[in-house]
């Protein structure tokens, strides 16, 4: 088979780049290795940014985002008892964000190029990428027991954290930065009201929480714990308390307790894959970077590189010219680095490390009460939170 653009990964950045590329007239095979019910039940990110918001509209991706979505316009910081509010808007010249569930984004983006678009094919597996440096790359994948080969133009890696697109770079090319953190997130999902209307980031003694929510009737939350924790070690009734424990402040209620229909834990790492292009491959997404979740950037920041590189092939095949190409692994780089520093700040801000110091604890509940009591600290905050550019041809630069 060939195909223009060879897409490996069928989570939000794959799909969404094979969405933005039909649209543009140009062709192409996403080769997803799970099923179509796993892609579209696996439970992640919730916040999007204004611009990924205003991305999946343009890609006629938005009408059940526009119905369902919950626009918030702020986030509430606790820490040492007291409860401080952000505001978006009135600190970043009227941005804010829309909690959509990442599961909602792929099923919309599943169902929109199964009708409209090119081959999607599940439980494909790529294996690897031959001749990323001839003008014919090749994926050798697996699909219903057969080993295949698509031809393409140009191969994208799409392919997440534990993709192979990647190794098409050159070992002595590839550069990677990693920092792993002495902490994990329970992550929980719940048939109760979430306890606020805007999400809830709590430090304290105990260790961070986080009260998400995914619609006016399912909380998600979340709990800092150590690395290699037994989901056993945490009956219903435990994670209740201790998300009440944490999550306690000044006037502050207790949660809304229901049934919890999912749980997992999830290792906290950031990492950078450089560079992000080579030859006639492309890394986006996860297969790319990984950040922290704190931050609430990573499905934001593979929809903001997708967004750069359908513009990029788009230019390429409109005027031939490749300058655009050439500058996707430079100017995503800029982008990921300043999120890549916010979810580490964030991160680190808000956890509490087995055996932290007091002056380490002061240092951060002082840094925390910056942030609730200077308008240019909340800004800070509040800007990157709604996402910074994403670096188009012709946008403006400063925000
Ligand atoms: P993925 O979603 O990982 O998709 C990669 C796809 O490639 C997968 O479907 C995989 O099956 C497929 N694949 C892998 N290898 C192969 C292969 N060899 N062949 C074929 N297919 C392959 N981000 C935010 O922006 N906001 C948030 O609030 C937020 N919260 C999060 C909360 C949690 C608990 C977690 C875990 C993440 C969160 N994130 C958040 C991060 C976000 O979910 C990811 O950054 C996002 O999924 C990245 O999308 P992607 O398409 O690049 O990668
Ligand atoms: C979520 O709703 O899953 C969520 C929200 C914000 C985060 C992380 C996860 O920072």
């Amino acid at each position: 088979m060939h195909t223009t653009v060879g897409i490996v990964g069928g989570g939000p950045a794959g799909l969404l780049l094979a969405r933005l590329l039909h649209l543009a007239g140009i062709d192409s095979v996403v080769l997803e290795n799970r099923t179509r019910a796993y892609v579209e039940q696996r439970q992640r990110a919730g916040i999007l940014e204004q611009t990924t918001v205003e991305t999946l509209r343009a890609a006629g991706a938005g009408e059940r985002m526009d119905r369902e979505g919950l626009v918030h316009h702020g986030i509430d910081l606790r820490f040492d008892g007291r409860s401080h509010r952000i505001g978006f808007p009135e600190l970043t010249g009227g941005r804010s964000v829309v909690l959509y569930a990442q599961t909602e984004v792929v099923k919309d983006l599943v169902a929109l190029h199964l009708a409209e678009g090119g081959p999607l094919l599940f439980e494909a597996e790529a294996h690897a990428v031959d001749g990323a440096d001839t003008d014919r790359p090749a994926v050798r994948y697996t699909h219903q027991g057969r080993e295949q080969t698509l031809t393409c133009d140009y191969v994208v890696g799409c392919d997440g954290f534990h993709g192979v697109v990647r190794n098409a770079i050159p070992e002595h090319l590839r550069r990677t930065y990693e920092r792993t953190y002495p902490y994990s997130w329970l992550g929980v999902l719940a048939d109760a009201p979430p306890v606020h209307d805007e999400l809830v980031y709590a430090h304290s003694g105990r260790g961070f929480a986080l009260a998400s929510m995914r619609s006016p009737v399912v909380s998600r939350c979340y709990l800092q714990v150590p690395d290699a924790t037994h989901l056993d070690d945490w009956p219903d009734g435990r994670i209740w308390d201790e998300l009440d424990a944490r999550l306690a402040a000044d006037g502050s209620r207790p949660l809304h307790r229901g049934p919890i229909t999912a749980r997992s834990v999830l290792p906290m790492r950031s990492h950078v894959t450089e560079p992000m292009h080579w030859g006639r491959v492309f890394l986006a997404g996860d297969a790319a970077h990984i950040v922290p979740p704190t931050g609430a950037k990573g499905l934001n920041l593979a929809v903001a590189d997708v967004l750069v590189l359908a513009r990029a092939l788009t230019e390429r095949y409109a005027t031939g010219s490749a300058e655009l190409l050439d500058a996707y692994s430079a100017t995503c780089l800029k982008r990921v680095w300043r999120a890549e520093h916010f979810s580490w700040f964030m991160t680190t801000t808000l956890h509490s490390e087995v055996g932290q110091s007091p002056f380490d604890t002061r240092l951060q509940l002082s840094q925390l009460d910056r942030i609730a009591t200077s308008p240019h600290a909340a800004a800070e905050l509040a800007h990157n939170y709604v996402g910074l550019p994403v670096g188009l041809p012709g946008e403006s630069p400063s925000r």
